[in-house]
């Protein structure tokens, strides 16, 4: 199998991929949880892969100073134009850096860093996913916390091939130009021994003047089990604390058909 070209996923090879980004669905359930860790650290935080600021504008917004770091310089654009719409408090407290998760120094460190929203799983290789780890463990203080949410991907989900035919995702939406977008999904290889899986997020476009397009973004993901992960992190300095199916508290129950994995963990 190969893995796709784009390293960040496709954020930064297709323009459509971060226009649709804030209107495909916006997801809002892990907002309060980063946002109540982040005002626990006290800040500052570090954030990786902060996309379009969706986790990220919500915890400046909450008072807390944070640094947000993403490689694609489209969704940091598009992060840049809401952070103007916020007040010059809130803009002052936020710091965007483009920039690659597995590689990066900042010269500082933080009480707390953050990799919502399953973006480490676009680290498709181990030693990749290495190097991400030493650096989010570099960049904490002593006794830091790091906290990523993956997702979870049951036995039953990972024998389910029905999902090699395309099906419907997300609800339609319409772009502030009138443009009308319906998106359909579709898995295109399972790797089981790489654990590692490429997806096609497909976008039926209509225009206003009725002319149409099928734009198609493919991706691989890497899924993760929670003894993995517990590994993985010791080996780059960080002790997992919690594993968790929600952002309430629940522990994770790996049977959970398209659930999440929340990973608390702590500097060792
Ligand atoms: C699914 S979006 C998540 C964005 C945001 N965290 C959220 O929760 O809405 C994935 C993001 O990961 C970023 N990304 C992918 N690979 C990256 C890397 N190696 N370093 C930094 N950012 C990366 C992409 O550019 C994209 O903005």
């Amino acid at each position: 199998m190969e893995d796709t070209n784009d390293i960040s996923g496709g954020y930064i090879e297709h323009e459509f991929v971060s226009e649709y980004y804030d209107y495909i669905l916006p997801y809002v359930e892990d907002i309060s949880f980063y946002v109540d860790q982040a005002l626990q650290s006290g800040g500052p935080v570090l954030e990786l892969a902060s996309g379009t600021g969706r986790t990220l504008i919500p915890i400046a917004k909450a008072g807390i100073d944070i640094t947000g770091m993403d490689i694609s310089s489209r969704m940091l654009g598009l992060c840049r134009s809401k952070i103007e719409k916020e007040s010059k408090n809130t803009q002052s407290r936020i710091t965007l850096v483009e920039g690659d998760m597995k590689d990066f120094d900042l010269g500082k460190t933080f009480p707390l860093v953050t990799i919502p929203y399953a973006s480490f799983t676009y680290l498709t290789g181990v030693d990749d996913q290495l190097s991400c780890l030493e650096k989010v463990c570099r960049h904490l203080e002593p006794g830091g916390s790091f906290f990523m949410t993956l997702f979870n991907e049951s036995v039953e989900a990972l024998a389910d091939n029905s999902v090699f035919n395309e099906f419907d995702i997300t609800p339609e939406f319409t772009m502030p130009d009138g443009r009308r977008v319906y998106r359909r999904f579709r898995y295109v290889e399972r790797d089981y021994t790489r654990q590692v899986e490429v997806k096609e997020s497909i976008f039926y476009v209509t225009r206003p003047d009725g002319k149409k397009e099928r734009l198609v973004h493919r991706f691989s993901m890497r899924y993760f089990f929670s003894f993995e992960l517990v590994h993985l992190l010791a080996r780059a300095g960080l002790e997992v604390t919690g594993l968790y199916s929600d952002y309430d508290g629940t522990p994770h129950d790996a049977t959970i058909k398209d659930g999440m994995i929340i990973v608390t963990a702590e500097k060792a």
